[in-house]
């Protein structure tokens, strides 16, 4: 195991609840980097692709989706911790890659609060604010490795940054539970993340469908795409592609480079 540098963090008890089912994890905590995400898939180049958890008390260049930022205050124990930005790395070998980030999504919702949304697709939303965001990239598994290795960058709001710029509402953690700790979050949430990417590697999406669609936050909203289309949000299919109603029929959508927009 690497130990921690910057003190508290719980990286023996994160260790010992993932290790015995990912032989090779190591957990990495730093005070700065520019991205957990970029540092990951630097290190998978140069043909480092073993399981990690790598964390960082601040991020200089956070990445969101669709080529977005993603800006943080500094986190963790010395800071009593205003986000939670992590990136998980490991080699999968799925049949099928389609609802990963659903799947992500879904776990990090069940273990944060039961009244947090899912807004397609992966985004974590409270009262139609965003909560949290994940970020997946993939990379060559290396010499010797099958499948591909993938990076799971995450980013939750402890306490509510400042709206300023951002087209959704942000909300923190700690408006849903008061007592929410950078510490015991990531002890909650990276065990069960690891395990739901063994399990997807094993069985894909389609058995996350119906817990997902529970949680849709777009449940029969009229939506507007980036693509242009318009219709009515009906949920995700069994390869978490979104279903919507149009005028010319239901179109699935599964573009990861599509954003989708609440309409009125
Ligand atoms: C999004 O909502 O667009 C995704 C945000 C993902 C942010 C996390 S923070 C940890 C990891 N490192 C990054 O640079 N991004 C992800």
């Amino acid at each position: 195991m690497t130990m921690a540098t910057p003190a508290g963090w719980p990286c023996e008890a994160i260790w010992e609840a993932v290790a015995p089912r990912l032989p090779g994890f190591t957990v990495e905590v730093v005070p700065e980097l520019d991205s957990t995400n970029t540092e990951l898939m630097r290190r998978a180049r140069q043909g480092i692709t073993d399981p990690v958890l790598l964390l960082a008390e601040q991020q200089t260049a956070g990445r969101g989706r669709l080529g977005r930022r993603w800006l943080s205050a500094p986190q963790g124990p010395g800071h009593d911790g205003h986000a939670l930005t992590f990136s998980l790395g490991m080699c999968l070998d799925p049949a099928d890659w389609s609802g990963l980030s659903l799947a992500i999504g879904l776990k990090l919702a069940q273990c944060l609060h039961p009244e947090i949304t899912l807004k397609w697709p992966n985004d974590l939303w409270w009262q139609q604010r965003k909560l949290a965001g994940i970020l997946i990239e993939t990379s060559a598994a290396g010499a010797g490795r099958t499948g591909r290795f993938v990076v799971v960058g995450v980013g939750i709001n402890l306490t509510t940054p400042c709206a300023e710029g951002l087209t959704t509402r942000p909300v923190g953690l700690r408006e849903l539970r008061a007592d929410a700790l950078a510490t015991i979050t990531l002890l909650d949430v990276v065990p069960a993340l690891t395990q739901t990417l063994l399990d997807f590697e094993a069985h894909g999406f389609a058995p996350c469908q119906a817990a997902f669609n529970a949680r849709d936050a777009l449940h029969h909203l009229p939506v507007t795409l980036s693509d242009g289309l318009h219709g009515v949000a009906e949920g995700v299919d069994a390869t978490g592609a979104l279903r919507v109603r149009t005028t010319s029929g239901l179109q699935r959508v599964t573009s990861a480079e599509v954003s989708v927009r609440v309409c009125g």
